[in-house]
């Protein structure tokens, strides 16, 4: 069996860390490989643009749908002015391929919390990422008291039962994975566990129906009720709590907007964007993604941190059925940042983004 993976490098820093993420992908010993990987390279980004008129061309959208099991993306520098014609290329994909849920981990062996002490943090944030507040219908009105402005939330039944179906499948996916790790390095302990994020004591009517669908599919699937707790926390609680005791989580799904907050602060607890990868999924595709950007002030010095798009590569195979290779490059990537002898200056090191993949290499 083949693996076909597009790489899609786009901006900045995403040319150094999506060839770092492929030095490591390769490099994976064939024991824990669930295929063997074929590498595709395609066109996309804001320089593409400005080159050919067109930030995702149709020729990658193509070969993404034809002939690719998933994809890795580096980033894309968006202008920070109105550019005509422009619109993001990950956007784009994210609808093209129907990529409903982002999904972020939040993993650290030791963080800080704003008490000093420093505990295990390995919390999965899923955020539905197609509808909610984000669907972009505003208007504005001229009143009798002045300008009003209105804008629509879209929560329906269908995404929100697809995004809660990818949460309780996910803690038992990450469960069984954890059990191939010895006890020691299991950061979450206890049973399988899914926080939905809500609102629905003031907006009863949206947060009620993402509510009621998410716990309606953990009630319709025996799996799931017997093996997957499920609480309930609202959306100002949880960003307490979060700070407060972050190792209390497992897997946390929201509604588009507040995942987005959610998943952003959720980064601050473990350092920097050079490490926190995320994961575009839908029912027949998934884009890997560090979340950072494409770094202008430090593109093109090989300095850049490759860790996210490593990760990130390794949750598309975990994706891809892939669990055992994308456990060996989490295991290490955390032997190297333990390690301390070579990490970017992002982390207080002097290595190069080379020497950080060179070390990930040598660990597997
Ligand atoms: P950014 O994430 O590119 O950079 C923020 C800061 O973090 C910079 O100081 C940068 O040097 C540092 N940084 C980011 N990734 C790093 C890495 N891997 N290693 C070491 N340091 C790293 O965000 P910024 O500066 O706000 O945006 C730059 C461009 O990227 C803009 O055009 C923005 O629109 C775009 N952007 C794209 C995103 C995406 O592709 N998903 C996400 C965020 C921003
Ligand atoms: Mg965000």
């Amino acid at each position: 069996r083949t693996l076909t993976i597009g790489l899609i490098p786009a901006d900045g820093i995403g040319r150094e860390v999506i060839p770092a993420a492929r030095r490591v992908l390769e490099a994976l010993p064939g024991a824990v490989m669930p295929a063997r990987l074929r590498f595709v390279d395609l066109d996309a980004g804001f320089e593409h643009f400005q080159k050919h008129g067109v930030a995702l061309p149709e020729e990658t959208l193509a070969a993404l749908k034809s002939d690719c099991d998933g994809a890795l993306f580096g980033a894309v520098s968006s202008p920070s002015h109105k550019v005509a014609g422009y619109s993001s290329p990950i956007v784009g994909l994210r609808k093209q391929m129907d990529l409903y849920a982002n999904v972020r981990p939040v993993v650290s062996g030791a963080a800080a919390t704003a008490s000093g002490e420093r505990r295990a943090i390995d919390m999965l944030i899923i955020r539905e990422n197609t509808e909610c507040l984000y669907v972009k219908q505003e208007e504005q009105h001229d009143g009798p008291g002045g300008k009003y402005a209105v804008a629509k939330r879209v929560i329906s039944e269908r995404a929100s039962r697809r995004a809660g179906e990818m949460a309780f499948a996910m803690a038992l996916q990450r469960d069984a994975m954890r059990r191939q790790l010895p006890e020691a390095e299991r950061a979450w302990k206890g049973r399988p566990k899914v926080t939905v994020v809500h609102k629905s004591n003031v907006l009863s009517v949206t947060d009620g129906l993402w509510r009621e669908t998410v716990r309606g599919v953990h009630a319709g699937n025996a799996a799931y009720a017997s093996g997957v707790d499920v609480e309930e926390q609202l959306v100002d609680s949880m960003v307490y709590r979060m700070f407060r005791e972050p190792e209390a989580f497992d897997v946390v799904v929201a509604p588009n907007m507040y995942g987005d907050i959610i998943s952003d602060g959720a980064a601050a607890l473990v350092g920097s964007l050079g490490l926190v990868p995320s994961a575009n999924v839908g029912d027949s595709f998934v884009v890997g993604e560090p979340v950072h950007g494409s770094a202008p002030d430090i593109a093109g010095r090989n300095i850049a941190n490759p860790i996210a798009a490593i990760r990130s590569a390794a949750m598309l195979l975990e994706r891809l059925g892939g669990d055992a290779a994308a456990l060996a490059i989490y295991r290490a990537v955390d032997k190297v940042l333990a390690d301390g002898r070579a990490l970017t200056p992002d982390l207080g090191g002097a290595a190069t983004t080379t020497d950080v993949t060179d070390a990930v290499c040598a660990q597997l």
